[in-house]
């Protein structure tokens, strides 16, 4: 068992980030050393997303399981830059659909080289990933990974059968967000666990510890659309109001503004029409209805479940930074 920093040195993310850098290092190389089609376009427009500084919070995830779990080996790092890989093919993917220009503070690689390379050069990582994930010969490994990736194809679709529609009940926006985003969270820390071996009572609650801080991290991705530092952040504010998307502050706004306000919200939704003006009157009506802290604190919730769901395991390093990446998940900045 590998010693690993001192259990009383992690308390902040940038002690985790600190105390697992070779680790997610380990990640990086695999994931430069995966990017090796013979078609050069290929490599370079998945190297204009893939090196724009990701957070690379999946990977980490899976690493962070895994050693909780007493994981002792390197095969993590390559696990850890397949689920980076299918991550990148999601978001090559969701910019076409969401009509997206920026990202991680740089243009999207559809705005760059147009929307068929972008949707070709996804498939090709998400082709990639699965090609090398059958090299691990685990029968559980590629149930979990296949059942993720289907989620999330159902979750996008769903979301896009809403798209437009002010009325979605709330337990549809959970639903879209528990498939779209949560899913591959919640795959990359059971991922962490089988490669382990540890048994499956550790799987479910890494799984479910996965998918609690999943559907947190989306709900903190879809206030910090309305409330963040937009060049922090590195994409454009307002946007999925701007694309018909109806998100969880909205959807509380919507039940809780007045007429007047609602007919306007719904016809930007409807003419996806948002100029600087609409925006700052709705981030305004959402301080004034509470519809911000309300989306927050449904966020608190599901990680304070999360959290629970570590107390299957023994205090260890890899708990405690477990614990403060649960809490980073909704305090981001980006
Ligand atoms: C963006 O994910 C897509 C969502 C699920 C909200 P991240 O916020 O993890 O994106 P990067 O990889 O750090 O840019
Ligand atoms: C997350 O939804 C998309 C995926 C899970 C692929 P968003 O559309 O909110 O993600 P961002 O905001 O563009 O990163
Ligand atoms: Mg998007
Ligand atoms: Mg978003």
């Amino acid at each position: 068992m590998p010693q690993g920093p001192a259990i009383s040195t992690i308390s902040s993310m940038a002690d985790v980030w600190d105390a697992y850098r070779d680790e997610i290092d380990g990640v990086e190389h695999q994931v430069r050393k995966n990017l090796d089609s013979s078609v050069t376009l290929v490599n370079t427009v998945a190297a204009h997303i893939l090196s724009s500084g990701g957070k690379r919070v999946r990977p980490l995830l899976l690493l962070l399981s895994a050693r909780l779990c007493g994981y002792v080996g390197r095969e993590h790092h390559q696990l850890g830059s397949l689920v980076e890989f299918i991550h990148t093919a999601t978001l090559l993917h969701d910019d076409v659909v969401d009509d997206a220009d920026i990202r991680r503070g740089r243009q999207t690689a559809r705005k760059v080289w147009g929307n068929q390379i972008s949707i070709l050069v996804g498939d090709y990582l998400y082709s990639k990933a699965m090609a090398l994930v059958v090299e691990f010969r685990s029968q559980g490994i590629n149930e979990v990974l296949a059942e993720a990736c289907t989620k999330m194809a159902e979750g996008e679709v769903l979301q896009l059968y809403y798209n437009g529609n002010p009325s979605m009940p709330e337990s549809d926006y959970v639903k879209i967000v528990e498939h779209k985003t949560a899913g591959l969270i919640a795959a990359a820390c059971r991922m962490g666990a089988i490669l382990a071996e540890a048994s499956e009572e550790k799987q479910t609650a890494l799984f479910r510890f996965g998918q609690y801080i999943g559907i947190a991290f989306q709900v903190a991705d879809d206030t910090l659309d309305y409330n963040a530092d937009g060049e922090r952040l590195g994409k454009t504010l307002g946007q999925d109001l701007r694309q018909g998307k109806a998100t969880l502050p909205l959807l509380h706004l919507l039940a809780h503004c007045g007429e007047e306000d609602r007919s306007m919200i719904k016809d930007r939704m409807e003419t996806r029409t948002l100029n600087e003006g609409d925006l700052a009157r709705i981030l305004a009506l959402m301080r004034d209805c509470g519809s911000l802290t309300y989306a927050m604190e449904q966020a608190r919730t599901y990680i304070a479940a999360a959290k629970h769901e570590l107390e299957a395991f023994e205090d260890s390093t890899a708990r405690r930074a477990l614990t403060v990446a649960a809490d980073y998940m909704i305090t981001r900045d980006r």
